[in-house]
């Protein structure tokens, strides 16, 4: 018998490329017991994906895209006050996963995560809540000088939990910082974690019990601060305030919190840049409606003028600039900058040039003495961001030095400006109550300098005949109508010039 063998040739019915169309999440578990969830609800028509996506504080529209489930493209926009953002993607789907790279700059090495399918409607941005009318908030009565105290972020990120907050509590009674005047340690972002059931927010793993915390701290003569974001994301991506103001407000009250500062972040996926003198009021009303003394401190990097409205939405300070980071230019840049905004900072209601980095090891401690007495004369709160529990001597003697801090303290209120500039050197000068004033001769050169200048030609009517140099802890007799002082590279000689 013959066989034969007839062929058949099964034409393989072609698989159609699977949709992307679905609501995607990248879900990175912290090491606090959060999860950082990164959300892509896509839309696949024809050659074209669209939808938006959303992570930490962002939330982009996509507006362009190449291909499709074997390998794409997505780049997505948002506007951000008054400049627009853009993220690009690129992906594949591989079975039921979407694999993903992203970089943040081009010369970045790609960052790779993949997503998996999420319940529809997950990951949604809130609806939109209605913005309270304008009115002033009372002052809250707080803040005569600008705060003082330690917070968490400079140094620590998001490492910062209970043990650490403790002891920086213990090395600021033990340093000698708390008799200098520091008070508050406020702890900064990613402390937060899921709400419960009745909405109410509840501190992640790295801290245990926020309650107790605080009676702790307060147990060493210090105030506890916290942080959050009118959005529903704060900067780190966690949990923010949006749509529990007046409950978030009650639960720090509650806690004993005694310093606030609040984070635009995510508030920026929900409203304008114009909205914020709203935003700010409602959690300033809410925080006077607690009863409880909460220093509040606005944070969104100086944006629609906010010395002109901060004072009026409850603000005891603002920042003024972006982030500090821990270099000479970070730091001058911001601090020498600050020359027109002298007239709105005063008694209660302070401009916020950022916390310090003293310490950190970015600056020699040469800069470090220029950042500190910088501050000093703009009436900068001086909120350090070191370990104060390993400081060398040279940052104890810089964040220690009292006749520098009674500058900053000044009853006054009133915040210093340049009165004299010659290239790279520049002269600051603060007035203080009773009339005395407060000179920095700074030298922001590469070389030593010599900074000679008559007093007249420095806002001086008369020669002034005694004078301390605060960093040498000298009484000076002067005499004449002009003053010469060598000052090192990046250095300042900073004087109080009696009446
Ligand atoms: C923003 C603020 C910082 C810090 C971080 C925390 O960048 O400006 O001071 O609070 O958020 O995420």
């Amino acid at each position: 018998m013959v066989l034969v063998f007839i062929g058949v040739s099964f034409v393989r019915a072609q698989n159609p490329t699977p949709s992307l169309t679905a609501n995607w999440v990248v879900k990175v578990p912290n090491a606090d017991g959060t999860v950082r969830k990164s959300y892509f609800n896509l839309k696949q028509e024809g050659a074209k994906i669209t939808g938006s996506i959303r992570v930490t504080q962002f939330y982009y529209i996509i507006s362009e895209s190449t291909g499709d489930a074997a390998g794409f493209t997505i780049t997505g926009k948002m506007k951000d006050g008054k400049s627009e953002r853009t993220v690009k993607y690129e992906g594949k789907l591989v079975g039921d996963e979407l694999q993903l790279s992203t970089r943040r700059r081009p010369e970045d090495k790609p960052t790779e995560s993949i997503a998996v399918r999420a319940p529809d409607g997950e990951g949604a941005l809130p609806a939109r809540l209605p913005l309270p009318a304008l009115r002033k908030v009372p002052y809250n009565g707080l803040a005569k000088a600008p705060p003082m105290g330690w917070n968490s972020w400079n140094k620590f990120k998001g490492r910062v939990d209970d043990a650490t907050v403790r002891a920086i509590a213990d090395a600021m009674v033990s340093s000698g910082m708390k008799d200098a005047g520091y008070v508050y340690i406020n702890i900064d972002d990613t402390w937060e974690g899921e709400r419960d059931s009745q909405g109410n927010i509840q501190s992640n793993k790295k801290f245990p019990d926020m309650k107790a915390l605080a009676d702790y701290v307060h147990s060493k003569g210090l105030k506890l601060g916290i942080y959050s974001s009118p959005g529903p994301n704060t900067c780190a991506g966690y949990e923010g305030s949006y749509g529990h103001e007046e409950q978030d407000a009650r639960t720090f009250a509650a806690w004993g919190i005694d310093y606030l500062k609040y984070d635009w972040c995510g508030a920026r996926t929900i409203y304008t840049d114009e909205e914020m003198p709203a935003v700010y009021q409602k959690m300033g009303d809410a925080l006077l409606a607690t009863k409880r003394p909460i220093v509040y401190s606005l944070c969104q990097y100086g944006r629609l003028d906010v010395w002109k409205w901060g004072a009026d939405v409850g603000g005891n300070l603002w920042r003024t600039t972006g982030d500090i980071s821990d270099n000479w230019n970070s730091m001058t840049k911001i601090g020498f900058s600050q020359n027109e905004l002298a007239p709105f900072g005063q008694t209660g209601h302070f401009n916020d040039p950022d916390m310090l980095e003293v310490g950190n090891g970015g600056m020699t401690d040469t800069e470090y003495k220029t950042h500190f007495s910088l501050w000093a004369i703009l009436a900068a709160p001086l909120l350090a961001g070191n370990d104060l529990r390993e400081m060398t001597p040279a940052t104890r003697e810089t964040l220690l030095n009292k006749e520098v801090i009674a500058i900053d303290q000044d009853s006054g209120g009133k915040q210093g400006k340049r009165v004299w500039q010659s290239g790279e050197l520049e002269i600051w000068v603060r007035e203080l109550s009773g009339g005395a004033k407060a000179v920095g001769f700074f030298n922001r050169s590469a070389e030593t300098k010599e900074i000679s200048v008559k007093w007249p030609e420095i806002g001086f009517k008369k020669n002034p005949k005694r004078a301390r140099n605060l960093w040498e802890h000298k009484d000076l007799n002067l005499s004449g109508d002009s003053y010469s002082v060598t000052v090192p590279s990046h250095g300042v000689a900073f004087l109080r010039v009696s009446k």
